[in-house]
């Protein structure tokens, strides 16, 4: 008899993003006079940069000729695509590697969850939290985390390291002994990462017991930060096109790893799945990387605009903080009135059309997450109708 896999089963409810996602499609339908403002969005909200525009028609010339036309692509992903992230990601921040140390995938969700089918199901495996709830379902359903308290809304064979403002958002690190630890830096949901001396002393503990230390990296880059990859034999990294250079739609993305044993069997894995990411989007990406640092220039500076008009703003409500990130692109809000996150997000939403996603996406509650990489009018008339609204809250709490 047909069967479900009972590990997928074991997913505590629907996928809440996609949840969130339904419930802003059904207050659009069902209001569609009234403005919808994404503050918590994952998505981007500008077009592409001018400057992979006008290249983009000479993509589909190439396609147009026996010569140059691409079918599938071979082993690892296009040479030309590896090499120019090699050349514009990691050697323009002067880390001499390899284009065999990178594998092109469909982005690094994917990858994130990919990965996991070539570690053994007995891997026990480690945590930052709160972080983007894709590592953890993925091994759960691989049948790696045991069993889901929904009071504590944890897993009991995962080993959590705590993020929080007391301890800098650096990882605590576990005195239980993983064999692989997922990391997210810069870090969705709070944006914070790990300075030079930190990510040294990860390393460290990570060669004393010889662990793997995947790190989702997807936001790194608008600042030329280092990556674990670089560091780290055993480093893993995932990144992607997605964040920074601002281009989700391309479904690019990209692991680098020293480990070329590993770079062998996730591109064995890649046959089972994908078989490769298509031409035309690995030609868009590789021009997109070849611009990057026209489109990063425009990227810093919208953020650092709206971080400027978040920290002014922040001063005029004490009952929201925030630990402004130095080089993430969202940031985790925190409020002090009594309602949970998901109930505080839907009356937002309902009553003013703004939406930020909520804390408990990420099990944290009283928190709310922010995009920062979103257009500064947006931003500014956003956070405007938000303190109206807080204005009615705050005499009823
Ligand atoms: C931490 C993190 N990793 C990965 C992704 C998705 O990346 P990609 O589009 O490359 O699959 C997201 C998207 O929100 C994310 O927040």
């Amino acid at each position: 008899m047909f069967k479900i896999n009972d590990n997928y089963l074991k997913l505590p409810g629907s996928y809440l993003f996609s949840t969130i996602g339904k419930k802003v499609a059904a207050y659009t339908a069902a209001n569609p006079d009234k403005e919808v403002i994404k503050l918590g969005i994952g998505d981007v909200t500008l077009p592409l940069a001018p400057a992979v525009i006008k290249r983009l028609h000479s993509a589909v010339d190439e396609m147009a000729v026996k010569e140059t036309f691409k079918g599938y692509a071979p082993d690892l992903g296009y040479e030309f695509l590896r090499t120019t992230i090699v050349e514009n990601d990691y050697k323009a921040r002067g880390c001499d590697i390899a284009a065999d140390e990178i594998f092109v995938s469909d982005g690094a969700k994917s990858d994130s969850g990919n990965i996991g089918d070539i570690f053994a199901v007995d891997n026990k495996i480690a945590v930052c939290d709160p972080v983007y709830p894709v590592y953890v379902d993925t091994n759960a359903m691989a049948g790696r985390t045991g069993v889901y308290n929904p009071e504590t809304e944890k897993w009991s064979d995962v080993i959590y390291m705590p993020c929080t403002k007391e301890n800098n958002f650096v990882p605590e690190l576990p005195k239980e002994e993983p064999d692989i630890i997922y990391l997210c830096f810069p870090n969705n949901p709070t944006g914070t990462t790990l300075d030079h001396e930190e990510m040294h002393q990860l390393i460290q503990i990570c060669k004393k017991h010889d662990l793997y230390v995947l790190v989702d990296e997807i936001y790194r880059g608008l600042y030329q930060e280092e990556s674990i990859s670089d560091l780290y034999e055993k480093g893993i990294s995932t990144s992607g096109l997605s964040k920074v250079l601002s281009t989700p739609g391309l479904r690019i993305g990209w692991i680098k790893t020293k480990d070329k044993e590993l770079i062998r069997l996730i591109n064995e894995r890649r046959d089972y799945s994908i078989i490769s990411s298509g031409p035309i989007n690995d030609y868009l990406g590789a021009l997109t990387l070849k611009y990057s640092k026209e489109i990063l220039k425009r990227n810093r500076e919208i953020l650092e605009e709206n971080k400027c008009y978040l920290k002014e703003w922040l001063k005029a409500h004490p009952h929201l903080s925030c630990v402004i990130p130095k080089y993430g692109t969202v940031c985790f809000l925190k409020y002090d009135y009594k309602i949970d996150s998901n109930t505080f997000c839907e009356k937002l939403q309902e009553e003013t059309g703004v939406f930020f996603v909520p804390g408990c996406c990420f099990d944290v509650e009283n928190h709310l997450r922010f995009g920062l990489a979103n257009d500064s009018q947006i931003v500014k008339e956003g956070l405007e109708v938000f303190s109206n609204w807080l204005k009615k809250l705050d005499t009823s709490r």
